[in-house]
């Protein structure tokens, strides 16, 4: 991640489309838990995820799980801000290294950036018998993409697939899919919005070439969405380990 990437996230809420209603959505799906269920967040970011399902969920002990210790630590303030920090751990490495194990495995937009597949083989290595997975990651909504915009998104995710090669996806790494929604517009506007307001603040003050570059990404990400976002979104997988 370079400096200006993180002059531009620092400190917001999240780091991808999401929102506090959408997690609490996924964990009604998981069906039940155990009353004191261990729950692992991976590619937690600043932790909204985090500290909604620490929220919900009074008895469980939660674990975040990024590689950027700066978010970490946003995630340690916002567990102290809703007086949680006693069930509400960092952990700092990789996704595919945190030993488990897990009732239940959470993980908002990041399984992609070790692939999915992987990700979803490892979790459920870690996964107890019974342990639920809600993770959500991006999808073509439509099989009549412009071709101009397959070609950006596949440059930057060569794997990016549908909703059903989710599914599949999933079940080929051991797990029993339940459900699945898609995410709502808003909760791209929950991302992209801070963004568009961060990147005008930057603006307002000198910029180096390289601060520029980062703005004008910034800005370009958030404007593709807004011109084609009826072509892709995020798709929320909500599964288990056992066959029912
Ligand atoms: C798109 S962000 C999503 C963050 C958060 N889940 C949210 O919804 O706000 C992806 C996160 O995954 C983290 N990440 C990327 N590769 C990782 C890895 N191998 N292990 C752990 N975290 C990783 C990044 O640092 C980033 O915080």
């Amino acid at each position: 991640m370079s400096p200006e990437f993180f002059q531009v996230h620092r400190d917001l809420d999240r780091e991808g489309p999401g929102s506090a209603a959408t997690t609490r959505r996924a964990l009604a799906a998981c069906g039940p838990l155990p009353d004191k269920p261990r729950v692992i967040d991976f590619g937690c970011g600043p932790g909204q995820p985090t500290v909604t399902l620490a929220n919900a969920l009074p008895g469980a002990a939660v674990v975040g799980v990024d590689l950027h210790r700066p978010f970490l630590d946003q995630l340690e303030k916002r567990a102290a801000a809703a007086n949680v920090s006693d069930r509400v751990t960092a952990w700092h490495g990789s996704m595919l290294d945190h030993p488990g194990p897990a009732d239940l495995i959470w993980s908002e937009g990041a399984a992609y950036s070790v692939g999915v597949e992987k990700a979803l083989r490892r979790w459920h290595a870690i996964a107890s018998p019974d342990a639920r997975l809600a993770f959500s990651e991006l999808v073509w909504l439509t099989a009549d993409v412009p071709t101009d915009l397959r070609a950006m998104l596949e440059a930057e995710y060569p794997a990016l697939g549908d909703v059903e090669t989710t599914r599949k996806r999933t079940a080929a790494a051991g797990w029993y899919v339940i459900h699945d929604f898609i995410l709502p517009a808003s909760d791209w506007s929950n991302y992209y919005d801070p963004i568009r307001a961060r990147v005008a603040t930057l603006r307002a003050q000198p910029c180096s070439p390289a601060l520029t570059a980062a703005l004008d990404e910034s800005i370009a990400e958030a404007d593709i969405y807004d011109r084609y976002g009826q072509y892709y979104g995020y798709v929320f997988v909500i599964a288990r380990k056992e066959v029912p």
